[in-house]
Parts: structure tokens; sequence; C-alpha cells
């Protein structure tokens, strides 16, 4: 049977809530996202629940990591059915604010992380997304004190600029990363792909068959930039816009001559049209 999770939307309530949960002994694990939940946030909440007695959903569209160029204002906002597959879940509570809550008149203080969050991928593209992105995590962070926090696969950069980020400030949180969560035909799932039309759902595969197509030719011995070529002339010839389709090094995202010296991560982003899809895989 399902329960409605506690909606909180204020720091003082928020406090309290964690505060009266902490007084318990509970351990907490924290989910961050900006809504639009699918069955990969649901993977994720699933993870939170088996590491931590309490599960903190925390849903706020942060707008310091878009651009103005970017899709703040149309980002896909879905917030009753967000709360009833929260709630499907056990969710315990919400965490809401709005921007006001977030970032009050005067707001003035910024992380601004570098390492993995300057190795030349998201980066290149977004220069203003990592410091959105750390700034708005390191806060929830401070808010809820988790004791785990649980980020997908998916976004691997952010996975381990949040991850150093932690680690740097002191945070005594443990940053999880969750396995990426594809449909039946190996697109990752994503808020985003609402925006594809039938069309580009058909093509968006593309970027999945070019990271595996990629991954094999490694294991077989083909050398990095003939597969980084292969990867990029494939995507390309499906009709996307490539940004990237990089061999990266899995744990300082740092580029590689030899895949020997791994671990490996291909990772992808591209857009269909007005649509920009990121995709990573191990080696
Ligand atoms: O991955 C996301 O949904 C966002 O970047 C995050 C981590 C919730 C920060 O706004």
């Amino acid at each position: 049977m399902s329960r409605s999770p506690t909606i909180v939307r204020t720091v003082p309530a928020l406090r309290r809530a964690v505060d009266s949960l902490r007084a318990r002994k509970a351990t907490i694990a924290l989910v961050p996202t900006m809504g639009a939940l699918h069955d990969g946030h649901a993977s994720l909440v699933r993870l939170a629940k088996r590491r931590a007695n309490k599960v903190i959903v925390s849903i706020f569209v942060n707008p310091t990591q878009f651009a103005p160029s970017e899709d703040f204002s149309s980002y896909p906002r879905t917030w009753k059915a967000d709360v009833a597959k929260l709630a499907a879940e056990n969710v315990d509570l919400i965490w809401n604010p709005d921007v006001k809550t977030m970032y009050p008149d005067g707001f003035a203080t910024r992380i601004a992380p570098e390492g993995p969050a300057t190795v030349g991928l998201e980066d290149r593209f977004r220069p203003h997304f990592f410091g959105g992105v750390a700034t708005v995590v390191g806060k929830l962070f401070m808010q809820v004190r988790p004791d785990f926090a649980i980020f997908g696969e998916k976004d691997f950069q952010q996975l381990r600029v949040v991850t150093r980020m932690a680690g740097d400030l002191d945070l005594a949180v443990k940053v999880i990363g969750s396995k990426t969560v594809r449909e039946r035909d190996g697109l990752a799932m994503s808020s985003r792909n609402v925006y594809l039309t039938p069309e580009q759902r058909g093509v968006a595969t593309t970027l999945y068959r070019a990271m595996k197509q990629g991954a094999a030719r490694l294991r077989a011995g083909d050398g990095i930039d003939a597969v980084m070529a292969g990867g990029a002339e494939m995507i390309t010839a499906a009709g996307f816009v490539l940004d990237y389709f990089e061999v990266r090094h899995a744990e300082t995202l740092a580029p590689m001559t030899a895949a020997k010296d791994g671990p490996v991560r291909i990772l992808v982003a591209a857009k269909l049209g007005t649509t920009r899809l990121i995709d990573n895989i191990a080696v």
C-alpha cells in the first residue's frame, strides 16, 4: 500500500523534519531531482531505500544550471504525477522549495567546481552548468544533511563533480551512482525524451548503438582515435548534430591514449532537432 509523502517547502520546516528523523536515529538518503519523474528516478529511489531507513526526494528545477538560451521555462513540470509516483515508492518526504527559498534576494555565494567539471565534456557546451549544479547540490546537502545521496550514472560527469565536491568540502554524505535505466531499444530514460517527435524517438537509439559498437571495438583492440571517429560518423549520419563522442578515463574523465590505461567510459552528447541527449557506458 502506498502512502503520501510529507511535502515540505520551507527551510525551517525541513530542518524540523530532519531533526525529528535524526532524533529517532533514522539514516537518510537523498535523491535530488528536477521532477518530471520516470522509471529511472524510481530506480534511484529504490536504491536509496536499500541504503537508508528514510528517503527524501527533492524536486527543484534549478534555474542556475540553465543558460538563458536553454529550456528552463519549458522544462517539463509534472507535479501531481511526480507526487503519485513517489507515493507509490513510499518516499517519506518531498523537499520542494521555490526559487526564492533556494535563492533569496541578495543571494551571492556560489560553488565553483574544477577538476572533473573542467575536462571538456559537458562543460565545453554548457559552461554555466556545473557551477549551478554544484551550488544547488551543495545547498541540498547542507539543508537535508543526508547520509547517502543517489545520482544517476546517466549524468556521469555530474556524478563525478558532486562526488568530488562532497569530498572536497568534507560533507558527511556518501554519494552513490545508480545504473542508467534504458528503454527496451537502449535509449537512456530522460525527462527530456518527451521533447522527441516519434520520428526522432526512432533515431535516438543510435547513441546507445554507437557506444556499444565503440566499446566492442575497443575490447577488440581498435585504437581510441578510430573508435571516436567511427562513433561520431555513425551519430552524424543518423541526423544528429554531435557535441562529442569521447573515450575517457572513467575515474578522472581525462582523455586517454590507450584503452589498457582504463577503466574506460564512452560518453556522448548530441542534438536531435532542438533536443539535446547525453549518455555513456562503461567499456
Ligand atoms: O540531475 C539532475 O536532475 C539535476 O542536475 C540535479 C542533480 C537535481 C541538480 O539540480
